[in-house]
């Protein structure tokens, strides 16, 4: 398996782009697109990603996996684990605030979006990562939540095509792996990535509720139990922590 590579510089969205065009894509290999910048950048929640010009990584891995597979719902955290590692190895201490949003010292660096489009057989796969990069301080000032990038952690300009590279690198054997032996081989991982937000009291957001309680563990599957003040353990498989 390898990754094709389509670059733009400038786009809708990466994400769109890739929804739009899956069946132009090798069925057998990884499409990535990337581009420069996105006029129209999406998070999760409909909510806008801000995605300037050449600042930042906007990359959409798409492929395609048997419509047998119940894990798809693990590829936004396969993602967060790849990202995760290669920061890591960047020298810098990312954590995952569940489900996949990367933070360093509570500052969101990355986030993933991952989208599902049933086609013949098949599910179509658009993983979408969006990591601040080269952004610095003043150009995340009016972001809505705290942010920072790598520059900001490592008080250098990165570079940004290396960071890319190595994140292909890492994603590609992870997804592989994945293919064959499904998430559990990635869970140590990704509990590690989240054990700052475990014990702690969360506000959690589901759909049109905000559920209180306390971040009691995580399922294998990667789901999340919250305990209720009344002892319960509720499972989320989807849903926001609120800070
Ligand atoms: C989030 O944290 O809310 C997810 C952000 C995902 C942003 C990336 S940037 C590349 C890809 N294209 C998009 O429009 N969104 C994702």
């Amino acid at each position: 398996m390898k990754i094709i590579r389509q670059h733009f510089s400038t786009i809708d969205s990466t994400n769109d782009y890739g929804l739009r065009n899956a069946r132009l894509f090798d069925a057998e290999n990884v499409t990535l697109i990337t581009a420069d910048r996105q006029e129209k950048g999406r998070g999760r929640g409909k909510r806008v990603w801000f995605s300037p010009e050449n600042k930042n990584i906007y990359a959409s891995f798409c492929f395609f996996l048997p419509d047998n597979r119940k894990d798809v719902g693990n590829l936004s955290q396969l993602l967060a684990v790849s990202a995760c590692e290669v920061l890591l190895k960047w020298g810098l201490q990312p954590i995952v605030k569940w489900p996949n949003d990367i933070l360093i010292s509570n500052k969101k660096i990355a986030g993933v979006l991952c989208e599902v489009k049933q086609m013949d057989a098949n599910y179509f796969i658009v993983d979408g990562i969006g990591i601040n990069v080269n952004m610095s301080k003043e150009e995340m000032a009016n972001l809505d939540k705290p942010a920072t990038s790598v520059r900001e952690e490592v008080r250098m300009i990165v570079d940004q095509s290396q960071l890319l590279r190595d994140l292909q690198l890492q994603f590609i054997i992870d997804l592989q792996g994945f293919i064959k032996d499904g998430f559990r081989p990635f869970f140590d991982s990704f509990s590690r990535f989240v054990r700052p937000f475990l014990k702690k009291e969360i506000q959690f957001h589901e759909s049109r509720r905000i559920w209180n309680g306390i971040f009691h563990s995580l399922n294998d599957d990667g789901s999340l139990n919250l305990q209720l003040p009344s002892g319960e353990i509720r499972r989320f498989y989807a849903g926001d922590i609120l800070f």
